[in-house]
């Protein structure tokens, strides 16, 4: 079997998993089982990045040990696995042993190669994307990726000697043109190595919490070193084991690196020049994709704009988030993530083409067939068969091209042209016409037969995107599950026997504000931040949330709305419009003239088309309804809370 390889990043500990690390995972996961299915012996690898300053100070925020910290929040990105159906091989963490193992032998075998030597570094650091900063990259003074404040470095490093890498990358481009997907990403790496490089720093001695340099423990490795070295510890390097030898071997240098872009020069730069150095084969291919923005910008936790996975896996299903991200995004493109975007396409895609076909034809094989598969007898002249056949096959071959070219999102328009053409085919067949004529059985039989078969290379199709959706129709087909080495048209047995049809995706008719009542994620106003929930913050921290007493002027009902009011607020300063979800515990009027305390300085978020400035408090029983907050004397408006 050929080996295949494939990773995720390893994410940050200090925040815990959102969609957009999700994402990642999840599409790594349906390539992984892509590949199992063309008979490939895979290797999936995930994990987590725990060292670095912004891990230790977080965990002293926290209040907590640092171990401790960790412990608890890689916890959270192993149970991704659990809620996502992942089928991950490994999940490496860069605080074990073995990796700080591995970490250490690469760096003496850069050493080794003189690649290595002692300095002072003076300059800009981000520590919310542990990167150096060249001053002429800063943007008004902040790190020029992540928009936040860089802190000034003074202190003696380790540099590793990447100018003298500048042509052999330009060579190693050369001679690999598919290194890195898509082109144009690979393009803009080539123009950066072209412009000239210059060495890079990879020690710190300002902290503690990383792996110390081997023979100067006074210093501790950049956290990219560090990092990117994960890829070979899951595989057995550093290890003196033979068969960890022999893992590498076989696993090495065929890795499939699937990034976001942000960290796309670590990647397609430092990683290969690193490996050169140490006399490794670099990789071989970087995928670099989108990213999913929220109200415009990217999806991430430093803005507070994350949604949280969990919610959407509960209100649409596992399938049909993994569906929806994966259709939604094209290789290498941004794309937005809305609960109206994801709501539509599993109400169109998956409640209407893909469960109408399953319920259409589970059906219709019970009603004309007792449930049993009848011979495939070709009426002669009429060559619809024979066209469903072809698309068929024609389908399969085409998606495993996709997905071995990692074009998931065009894999999916393909299987979905043909869960289409079936349903067209049933609708031109007319399966229950047929019934009523005897003469006509063998048409019938036909009909059965092509619908079930194109519904079993379906379920194939589908499998490495929405796993137990395929299995829940082959279920529903009696069959079991199929490689894609021979998938092809009319492979599926005369006389096997359906097992009970059940229901796929029942339509959602909630409105978006219901849903967004199930999930927590709306644009501003969420408990989607993903603060480790033990972490306590500072006073300051606190502070910034601006709460405000403030008085009800107006109320009414939001029309086509069963939880939303619209009030207008005095809050001291200014009067102020906010939409507030308790039309199910307050009526208009009984909130008017009433005291309450309102979030003040929240960004505004527009609800079911009105804008809101701000948060009306409420305590919020499990399964209850909300009850405002009140004061036992009188408080005039403006008062600040806390
Ligand atoms: N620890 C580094 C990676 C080291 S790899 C040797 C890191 N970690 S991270 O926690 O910040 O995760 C970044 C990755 O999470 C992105 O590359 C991407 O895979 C995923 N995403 C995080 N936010 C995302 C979006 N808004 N959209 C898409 N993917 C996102 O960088």
């Amino acid at each position: 079997m050929k080996p295949f390889f494939i990773t995720t990043p390893i994410y940050y500990i200090n925040a815990r998993p959102h969609l957009g690390h999700a994402y990642t995972t999840m599409v790594a996961d349906a390539i992984a089982r892509s590949r199992r299915l063309l008979g490939y012996d895979v290797f999936f690898l995930t994990g987590t990045d725990e060292h670095g300053q912004k891990v230790e100070r977080a965990a002293q925020k926290a209040g907590v040990n640092t171990d401790a910290f960790a412990n608890d929040v890689a916890a959270s990105f192993r149970q991704v696995s659990r809620d996502l159906e992942i089928t991950n091989d490994d999940f490496i963490r860069t605080t074990e042993p073995r990796h700080h193992r591995a970490a250490q032998e690469l760096w003496r075998r850069v050493a080794a190669k003189g690649d290595i030597y002692k300095g002072d570094y003076e300059g800009w650091y981000c520590t919310v994307d542990e990167i150096f900063v060249p001053e002429t990259q800063l943007v008004d003074g902040k790190c020029p990726t992540c928009g936040s404040k860089v802190e000034r470095l003074k202190e003696e490093s380790y540099y590793f000697r990447l100018s003298k890498y500048q042509q052999p990358l330009l060579d190693f481009y050369k001679a690999n043109p598919t290194f890195v997907q898509p082109d144009f990403r690979f393009n803009e790496v080539k123009t950066f190595v072209e412009a000239g490089l210059q060495d890079l720093s990879i020690s710190r001695t300002s902290f503690q919490w990383g792996i110390p340099v081997p023979d100067d423990p006074k210093h501790v490795m950049y956290v990219w070193f560090d990092a990117l070295t994960n890829y070979l510890t899951a595989l057995g390097f550093g290890s003196d084991r033979p068969e960890a030898q022999e893992r590498v071997d076989r696993f090495w240098p065929v890795a499939i690196h699937l990034i976001g872009k942000e960290i796309l020069r670590q990647h397609a730069l430092y990683w290969p020049a690193f490996l050169m150095s140490a006399g490794i084969r670099p990789p071989d291919r970087i995928i670099a994709h989108g990213w999913w923005l929220m109200g415009g910008a990217k999806m991430s936790k430093s803005i507070g704009n994350v949604a949280r996975y969990q919610d959407y896996a509960e209100a649409f299903g596992v399938d049909a988030l993994r569906y929806f991200v994966m259709r939604e995004m094209p290789l290498g493109q941004d794309a937005n993530f809305s609960d109206e975007g994801i709501l539509t396409r599993y109400n169109a895609d998956l409640a209407n083409d893909l469960g109408n076909v399953v319920s259409r034809t589970t059906t219709m094989v019970h009603r004309y067939s007792s449930g049993t598969i009848p011979e495939a007898r070709r009426p002669g002249s009429d060559d619809l068969d024979a066209q469903l056949e072809n698309q068929l096959n024609a389908t399969v071959a085409a998606v495993r091209q996709d997905f071995e070219a990692f074009q998931i999102s065009l894999a999916l328009q393909r299987i979905w042209e043909l869960i289409r053409s079936v349903n067209q085919y049933i609708v031109k067949r007319e399966p229950w016409a047929l019934a009523k004529d005897p003469e006509r059985r063998p048409q019938l039989e036909a009909t059965l037969y092509h619908a079930s078969d194109a519904l079993r290379v379906t379920a194939a199709l589908i499998d490495p995107v929405m796993p137990g959706t395929a299995e829940r129709i082959r279920r529903m087909l009696g069959i079991a599950q199929e490689p894609w080495t021979n998938l092809s048209a009319g492979t599926l047995q005369p006389g096997t026997r359906f097992g009970p049809t059940e229901p796929l995706f029942p339509r959602i008719e909630k409105s978006l504000e219901e849903l967004r009542g199930m999930s927590t994620q709306d644009a501003s106003q969420t408990s989607g931040q993903t603060a480790p929930e033990d972490a306590r913050i500072s006073i300051d921290e606190f502070m910034k949330v601006d709460l405000r007493v403030a008085k009800v002027l107006e109320a009414e009902a939001v029309p086509k709305s069963k939880k939303l009011i619209k009030l207008k607020v005095d809050t001291g300063r200014d009067q102020r419009t906010i939409v507030a979800g308790i039309a199910e515990a307050y009526q208009p009027e009984q909130l008017v003239g009433r005291t309450i305390v309102v979030v003040a300085n929240l960004q505004p978020a527009k609800l079911m088309g009105i804008e809101s400035n701000g948060m009306v408090l409420a305590g919020s029983p499990d399964g209850g309804k909300p009850i405002l907050v009140a004061f036992d004397q009188d408080v005039p408006a403006g008062s600040r809370v806390r």
